[in-house]
């Protein structure tokens, strides 16, 4: 994979290169006037990443549009939490202020950031990403991206966002040692084939979840662990998951009540 700046870096930029090159093996180069189409002829496996000043974009193809961090639907939902509005998510995993959450699937940190800002200054999220090219631009997205709401910033810059599988991070935490558990694994079939998804899904973690770390996450959790899913997956009577509609038409999330697990 090749990483570089657009046209013009400052050092700063050239500085963050450098050690995502490090970080992800990649080859820094010196961008000069080369298309995107140039730099992924270049490149040994059609990966490029070109770090802007605004944001750092993969890009896999040249005629589809690069993936970047945004918060994107998870604004709207925040902006609905900070008008006193509720969120399916927070109400079914019964989220309140100051509560420890593990999110093991992490991609975009969209759930990441509502949870963030529901459980407050007080809470923790973790955030756990097994893809390392992911885990880059959603951690330089989340501490750098302005939204224009100082409160949602702040949101964003308290995840803990690290660059692991859930299986094995699970597997040793111990027994009721978080709140929530969640889970939001690729669905098996793809609700939309948008291309900027179809990006994410050549880079993203396709591993179905198994049994043994639903178990794990009902070990630790002390209050639900919540899986969302395609609405009509076999996923929640496989792992055990009591089925709950969200507003969406499309989705749902499945909930175990530890206490009555
Ligand atoms: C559907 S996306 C999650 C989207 C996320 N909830 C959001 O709001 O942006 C699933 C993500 O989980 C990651 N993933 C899948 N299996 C994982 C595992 N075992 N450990 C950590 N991350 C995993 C995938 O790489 C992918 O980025």
């Amino acid at each position: 994979m090749i990483i570089t700046t657009a046209p013009r870096p400052s050092e700063r930029i050239n500085e963050q290169v450098r050690k995502l090159a490090a970080e992800l093996s990649a080859k820094a180069i010196p961008r000069r006037n080369a298309s995107i189409q140039k730099l992924l002829d270049m490149s040994d496996d059609n990966r490029v990443i070109i770090a802007t000043e605004k944001e750092v974009r993969f890009y896999d193809n040249a005629n589809e549009p690069p993936l970047y961090f945004h918060p994107s639907m998870a604004y709207v939902r925040v902006k609905r939490l900070r008008r006193g509005e509720t969120d399916p998510l927070i109400e079914l995993s019964g989220c309140s202020i100051g509560d420890h959450i593990i999110d093991c699937t992490a991609g975009m940190a969209a759930d990441s950031l509502v949870f963030s800002y529901a459980v407050g200054e007080q809470g923790r999220v973790e955030a756990l990403e097994s893809e390392p090219i992911l885990c880059a631009l959603v951690r330089e997205g989340l501490a750098s991206y302005e939204s224009g709401l100082p409160d949602v910033d702040a949101a964003m810059k308290r995840i803990h966002l690290s660059c692991k599988n859930h299986a094995h991070y699970l597997a040793n935490l111990p027994n009721k040692s978080a709140d929530i558990v969640y889970f939001d694994p690729m669905f098996r079939q793809p609700i939309m084939e948008s291309s900027a998804i179809s990006a994410f899904r050549t880079i993203a973690n396709m591993d179905a979840l198994s049994a043994e770390v639903v178990e794990h996450a009902v070990r630790v959790a002390r209050k639900t662990v919540v899986i969302k899913e395609n609405q009509r997956s076999g996923e929640f009577e496989r792992l055990g998951f009591k089925r709950t509609h969200a507003n969406t038409s499309k989705i749902a999330y499945g909930v175990i009540h530890v206490g009555s697990a």
